[in-house]
């Protein structure tokens, strides 16, 4: 038998330690969650996508009566940004969320199908996407989605 042990870094940070840039999408985030639609849910979700040429694209959850048809926040700015701005790199994603009028103290981590929708980023543009997740408690930090995904399925053994 072999194990393979896959160990990630989660640094926390206070706003005060982030980067101008970084602290910059962590308020768009923020700022994000104030243009949810999540009638149903209640759960307002922020997410600020920061290229490489230094544009920010805002995105938030947006629901519908046919739940399977809604979409996250971190989609929502990932395909907005890439609708503009095709052939320029997402360097980092800021995510931020509201319930009951406050931010979670806990930072809320993208879904798996916004890792995988994002990964295809990281794959194509060969740089990766720094990930922060805001909290009340603080912010978390990972280096890339492909931390957050391991054994990726990122279409290499298409073959394509
Ligand atoms: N949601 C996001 O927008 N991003 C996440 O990272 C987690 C979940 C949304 C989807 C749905 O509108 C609501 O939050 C509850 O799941």
């Amino acid at each position: 038998m072999t194990t393979f042990n896959i160990k990630i870094e989660i640094r926390r940070l206070q706003l005060d330690e982030l980067a101008a840039s970084d602290l910059r999408i962590v308020e768009e985030a923020k700022a994000m969650t104030a243009h949810s639609y999540a009638p149903y849910s209640h759960f307002c979700v922020g997410a600020a996508l920061l290229l490489s040429d230094g544009s920010v694209y805002g995105g938030s959850n947006q629901e519908n009566a046919a739940f399977p048809v809604g979409t996250c926040a971190e989609r929502s700015a990932f395909f907005y940004a890439s609708a503009q701005k095709p052939d320029v790199a997402p360097v980092a994603i800021a995510i931020a969320a509201q319930t009951e009028g406050r931010f979670t103290d806990v930072p809320v981590s993208p879904c798996g199908m916004c890792r995988q929708a994002l990964l295809e980023a990281e794959t194509r543009f060969g740089t990766p996407i720094r990930v922060l997740l805001y909290g009340e408690e603080g912010v978390y930090v990972v280096a890339s989605i492909r931390d957050l995904l391991p054994l990726t399925f990122d279409g290499s053994e298409l073959g394509s």
